[in-house]
């Protein structure tokens, strides 16, 4: 193992849990997008879509700082348990909570403490545009719960993603540039 590995070895091994997670959670979002598409869900399967490609993105991310460091991606894709689509979106609100609030803020402070500026950066953008999702997937629960007629959870629509960053929005235009990473927002892909 080279210096650099030895000194940043933490943060190699919690990019590898970070890239296996993000890896599990686009298979499950795009396992969970099937099943909303079949319960005439389809805005929520566009929302699961928009999801898997966001966290396609934050998963390179990560595999690209680990291979600087002299680390070897390796996804581990567990099988996914699919159920009705508002427990799969309750399963998707708990993976971003734990995201949010534990896993990324943990990552980010150790990647801080050791000076890792590239994993500080993977990071950061993937636990901001986290927080989108959870929002997100918030706001489709309980429009699925209440009554999801006439709301965006039964129609299929765009979201918006960065193609940088990951950040996920609803709105064609927010700002002219990515709040995240300053990407410029006409870049995003749009995901449907
Ligand atoms: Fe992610
Ligand atoms: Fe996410
Ligand atoms: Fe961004």
């Amino acid at each position: 193992m080279s210096q650099v590995a030895v000194e940043h070895a933490t943060t190699i091994q919690n990019l590898m849990t970070a890239y296996k997670g993000e890896s599990n959670a686009r298979a499950r979002y795009i396992a969970f997008a099937v099943k909303a598409d079949a319960d005439g869900l389809q805005g929520a399967a566009s929302l699961f879509r928009a999801a898997a490609h966001a966290e396609k993105i934050h998963a390179d991310n990560h595999a690209r700082v680990l291979k600087q460091f002299g680390g070897e991606p390796t996804d581990g894709v567990n099988p996914v348990g699919v159920n009705t689509t508002l427990e799969n979106l309750k399963t998707a609100l708990a993976g971003e909570r734990y995201e949010v609030d534990t896993m990324y803020p943990g990552f980010l402070k150790e990647a801080t403490e050791t000076k890792n500026a590239a994993a500080m950066r993977t990071f950061h953008f993937a636990l901001e545009a986290e927080k989108a999702h959870a929002r997100l997937f918030q706001e489709a629960i309980t429009l699925v719960e209440f009554g999801p007629e006439d709301s965006w959870v039964d129609k299929a629509r765009n979201f918006y993603v960065c193609p940088v960053c990951g950040y996920t929005s609803e709105t064609p235009e927010e700002h002219k540039r990515c709040p995240v990473c300053n990407c410029l927002w006409k870049q995003f892909d749009v995901i449907r």
